[in-house]
């Protein structure tokens, strides 16, 4: 069995960023800019929000946080958007999910322009995505095909299974797989027999939010194991959905928790961000 290194990875990958924001700073004298919306006071959103802005810090960007309170309108976080839209020092916007009830998430994504949408969450992105055209990918589906491709994995033919179907994990990470011709099989909380098609999966992928929710006699012997869950354990510990101390015993592969697909998923925001300035 064989780790898929996500934190060396993203360290690499942060070099490589930092390097090309000092080139982008002496041939235009611009650096990346990302915005961040962050309502309420949920504290996995506020800790999330920190890690984004300090990995921004470390590479050189530009990073603002726009803090609004849990009973904010809706009208004055689109008035932030818009702002955001029209200022040239922003080259990505992104929205914390989940946003207190009042908030028409879906409204907001809307508003994001296209070009800014670095979480890949506008229905313009989402579309060239399922069409296998160039966009921006949601950062933690994208994190785990820039991992496979960092072992060479690659997963054509395989057969493929997504545990959890969400607009920023499942859905996208099911495309990215198609895309890639694997098979795909897409499951959810009304899926009949997950068993049954867990221990069918070449690569089993996992983002549900479910403590073990994987455990060893649902996974194929030589299986690669994709854990994208983030779940705070009873000892305070972070850890996945997949039961990692039998499971590891089963698979060729399989990503930490933390360690994973977590750093990916930041060094993928900042991939993106540097992307959207490089075309300002
Ligand atoms: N590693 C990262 O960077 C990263 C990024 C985003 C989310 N996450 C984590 O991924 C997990 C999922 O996040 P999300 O935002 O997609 O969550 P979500 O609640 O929006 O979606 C959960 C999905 O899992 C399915 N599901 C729920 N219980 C299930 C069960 N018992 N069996 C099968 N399917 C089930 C639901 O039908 C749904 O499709 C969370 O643990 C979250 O913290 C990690």
């Amino acid at each position: 069995m064989q780790i898929l290194d996500g934190s060396a990875l993203s360290s690499k990958i942060k070099e490589t960023i930092s390097k090309d924001v000092k080139e982008l700073k002496v041939r235009t004298g611009n650096v990346p800019g990302l915005a961040v919306i962050l309502v309420g006071h949920d504290p996995a959103s506020a800790a999330y929000v920190g890690m984004k802005k300090k990995a921004c810090d470390a590479v050189g960007f530009y990073s603002v946080t726009h803090e609004m309170p849990k009973d904010i309108s809706q009208e004055a976080i689109e008035k932030t958007i818009t702002m955001m839209n029209d200022n040239p020092n922003i080259d990505g916007i992104l929205i914390q999910l989940p946003l207190p009830e009042q908030i028409d998430a879906n409204r907001l994504l809307e508003l994001v322009a296209p070009e800014k949408d670095v979480d890949g969450f506008h229905p313009y992105n989402v579309g060239r995505l399922t069409t296998g055209l160039e966009g921006f990918v949601p950062c933690t589906p994208l994190g785990v095909m820039r991992l496979l491709n960092e072992y060479n994995i690659d997963v054509k033919g395989m057969n493929a299974c997504v545990v959890g179907a969400s607009n920023i994990v499942g859905k996208p990470m099911a495309s990215l797989l198609l895309n890639a011709h694997a098979t795909v099989d897409i499951c959810h909380i009304h899926t009949k027999d997950l068993k049954a098609r867990t221990l069918e999966a070449d690569i089993l992928l996992v983002g549900v939010g479910v403590i073990n929710l994987i455990k060893k006699d649902m996974v194929k012997e030589g299986a690669i194991i994709i854990d994208i869950g983030i779940n705070r354990a009873e000892n305070g510990k972070l850890v996945g959905d997949v039961d990692f101390e039998n499971v590891s015993q089963k698979c060729s592969y399989i990503t930490p928790v933390p360690g994973g697909v977590g750093p990916m998923t930041i060094a993928m925001l900042l991939q993106n961000t540097l992307k959207s300035a490089q075309r300002r």
